[in-house]
């Protein structure tokens, strides 16, 4: 059974669908039960074996638990965890205030880390299971203006990596996936700018059911490839570049 959290819209969305294609059994989560509906609707229609969804709000320690605990009661295995839900925060740090930025890495970071810790104790016992975790090019590129966006991403990273090691030899693998910008909802609600190169959801789906088959330690779209082998080097010269970029091109950055 795949669980995939923040799976109302994007690339939630597209990856049940591509799981569905699959003929899998699916758990749905997020906060719009009607978005949640609608989905797993069209997933029934691609083939998907069984759909359950139920609202969840993964900032929540609970409410994230007893999401695990309903998809476990449910179809008691969990083959695949998706920690894809997630939200955006752009602008001058200087200006955000506390709710906005708890948001985030409550989301972000932490709602993976309560759902992890759910569903692991079954992983473990069962020998087997996939944790596939969400991240974005900005958790190994941080980009300026999005400070807390970054290090909630970079927060997942470590995450998925120390849980590599801490579970070698269990039978249970984390992937962690980096989408760079991705025609969703994303920056309709973060007040953050598209760039120029823009991937269409369904491929960034492709990766994470790839990534949840043969699951590789990091999963980066090809051309970002470059700037991840680029960081170690010019990582502080980048830091400059798009900091003066930002303020020329992007009226968030002030
Ligand atoms: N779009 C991009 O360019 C891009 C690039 C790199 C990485 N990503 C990452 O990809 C993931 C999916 O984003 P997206 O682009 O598909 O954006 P999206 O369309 O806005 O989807 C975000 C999903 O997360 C859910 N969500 C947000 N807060 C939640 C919470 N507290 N509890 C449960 N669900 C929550 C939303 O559902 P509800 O509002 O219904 O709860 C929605 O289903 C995120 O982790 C994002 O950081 C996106």
């Amino acid at each position: 059974m795949v669980v995939i959290t923040g799976a109302s819209s994007g690339i939630g969305a597209a990856t049940a669908e591509a799981f569905a294609r699959e003929k899998a059994r699916l758990v749905l989560g997020a906060r719009r039960v009607d978005r949640l509906q609608a989905v797993a609707e069209h997933c029934r229609r691609l083939g998907a074996e069984e759909v359950f969804i139920r609202r969840v709000d993964v900032a929540q320690r609970v409410d994230a638990r007893a999401f695990v605990s309903a998809a476990l009661g449910h179809f008691e295995r969990i083959d695949v965890l998706v920690n894809n839900a997630g939200a955006g925060l752009s602008g001058n740090l200087i200006a955000q205030d506390e709710a906005e930025i708890r948001q985030v890495i409550d989301t972000n970071l932490l709602g993976a880390v309560w759902t992890s810790q759910a569903a692991l104790p079954a992983m473990i016992s069962a020998r087997q299971g996939v944790i596939v975790n969400v991240a974005s090019v900005v958790g190994f590129r941080a980009m300026p203006y999005s400070a807390v966006y970054s290090a909630s991403k970079h927060g997942l990273v470590g995450l998925s990596h120390a849980l590599r090691g801490e579970l070698s030899g269990t039978g249970v693998k984390v992937a962690t996936v980096y989408p760079a910008t991705t025609r969703t909802e994303f920056f309709d609600r973060s007040g953050g700018r598209m760039g120029a190169m823009v991937y269409p959801p369904a491929w960034v789906a492709r990766s994470i059911v790839w990534a949840a088959r043969w699951p590789r330690r990091d999963v980066v779209v090809v051309p970002y490839r470059l700037l991840w082998w680029a960081e170690p080097f010019l990582g502080g010269f980048i830091d400059h570049l798009l900091g003066e970029f930002r303020r020329k091109n992007d009226t968030a950055a002030v």
